[in-house]
């Protein structure tokens, strides 16, 4: 579904050395599979994730989607793209204040397909627990509840690829777990693939996959499956 081939995004601030925010990436996910991009702060996965979008151009390196090349998409091409095979989980404080649950959740289908949106979304804030608040402005939500109307917002044009730029940034544990288990169940019942930056490792115990970053480099993820807490295979 996502492959990136060695890519290579720099940033050059005067005269220094540059920042090698990526620096030389490949990985691949498949449809139906949870990936967490797992990293601290500065290594790269907010550029990465722009990169993927088509937001950013690499200095080299591809992404493809479904064998396409993000980067040799006409304009038209690249809008179509973000608008319906991918999907972007914003943080919760990007919905519109004032703004019903459904209608916020409803923002992306009213430019693409006016019609599907009440149809859609309804049933979909209700797979997401939110049945009984589609009416509830933003303010009258939990931080947890506007981070699942965000992931609505997301899934509403039925996307193949869903990337998330820390989801669970603004949630207590509780609710990270559930957003987290959330966002496993949707991606493996709908075959999207998802990835998910982070530097929780929380986060990182709910992927089929973890891929630690570093500088712009995948390290081989062997660090956090520790933290995971996923007992080893037993038997054979
Ligand atoms: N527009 C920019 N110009 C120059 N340097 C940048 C720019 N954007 C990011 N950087 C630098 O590139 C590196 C990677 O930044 P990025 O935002 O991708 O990291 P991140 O892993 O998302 O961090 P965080 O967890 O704090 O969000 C950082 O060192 C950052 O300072
Ligand atoms: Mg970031």
């Amino acid at each position: 579904m996502l492959e990136l081939r060695e890519l290579v995004k720099h940033y050059q601030l005067g005269e220094g050395e540059p920042i090698r925010a990526v620096d030389g990436l490949s990985m691949e996910i498949a449809r139906g599979e949870f990936v967490a991009l797992y990293g601290p702060s500065g290594s790269g996965k907010t550029t990465l994730l722009e990169l993927i979008a088509g937001l950013k151009e690499p200095d080299s390196g591809v992404v493809l989607v479904d064998g396409r090349n993000v980067f040799e998409m006409s304009r038209k091409e690249a809008h179509a793209y973000r608008l319906h095979q991918l999907g972007i989980i914003g943080q919760p404080h990007n919905l519109i204040p004032g703004a019903k649950a459904i209608q916020n959740a409803s923002l992306k289908l009213l430019l693409t397909n006016v019609r599907k949106a009440g149809p859609t979304i309804e049933p979909l804030l209700a797979q997401l627990g939110l049945g009984q608040r589609l009416h509830h402005r933003t303010e009258q939500l939990s931080m947890g509840e506007r981070q699942r109307v965000m992931i609505a917002l997301a899934l509403s044009t039925g996307p193949q690829l869903v990337l998330a730029d820390e989801p669970t940034g603004s949630l207590d544990t509780m609710r990270t777990r559930e957003v987290l288990e959330l966002l496993r169940d949707v991606c493996h019942e709908r075959g999207v693939a998802l990835l998910l930056a982070t530097h929780d490792p929380q986060a990182a115990e709910f992927a089929d996959r973890v891929d630690e970053l570093r500088d712009g480099r995948l390290t081989g993820g062997l660090a956090v499956h520790g933290l995971a807490g996923d007992p080893p295979p037993v038997g054979g």
